[in-house]
């Protein structure tokens, strides 16, 4: 019982997978803890966004309308959470940054390239791409804690 169970859950997951549709984030688009948390994949099954953790917030990628966040991806995970009045911004000068308060901001990637637009594919992968399509940065490529099916882990990660 508990296998067929597993089995047919194993193929919901991978048929949202092959579908792999994109939310489409585009560079003026920004999340707060408290307004709108999340940016969801097009099935919703991954976010990418704030998570509560401890007294306050940090930003990762986890599995979406489950009670118990799973979380599969964690950005700055060394850094202390942020209050509820922090907001993440893709902004006009075409980073990714968390604002802590107006004064105190940090990168969330770690890439000099200029994003154009981003995207949370259904697979768990969140992508940043540049203004002719080319992926400049993945999370994919970033592991932290959790490898996902279809994510390749390389030497020295
Ligand atoms: C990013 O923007 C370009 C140009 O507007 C668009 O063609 C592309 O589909 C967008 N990318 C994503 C992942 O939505
Ligand atoms: C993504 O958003 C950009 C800017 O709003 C738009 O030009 C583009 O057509 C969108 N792409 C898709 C696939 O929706
Ligand atoms: C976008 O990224 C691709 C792949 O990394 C690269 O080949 C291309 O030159 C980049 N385009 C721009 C405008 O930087």
């Amino acid at each position: 019982m508990a296998a067929i169970l597993l089995a047919l859950l194993l193929s919901v997951i991978s048929t949202a997978v092959a579908q792999s549709r994109s939310s489409n984030i585009s560079v003026g688009a920004s999340l707060t803890p408290t307004g709108d948390p999340v940016w969801l994949s097009h099935s919703g099954m991954f976010a990418f966004g704030f998570y509560q953790q401890s007294k306050g917030y940090a930003i990762g990628i986890f599995l979406a309308g489950i009670p118990h966040k799973n979380v599969v991806w964690t950005a700055n995970r060394d850094d202390p959470p942020v209050p509820s009045t922090a907001s993440l911004l893709l902004t006009t000068d075409r980073k990714l940054v968390l604002r802590s308060t107006p004064e105190d901001e940090v990168s969330i990637v770690d890439s000099t390239k200029t994003i154009a637009n981003a995207t949370m594919l259904d697979s768990g992968n969140f992508v940043l791409y540049n203004s002719t399509q080319g992926k400049i940065w993945e999370s994919f490529q970033h592991p932290t804690t959790t490898i996902l099916p279809g994510q390749q882990l390389s030497a020295g990660k």
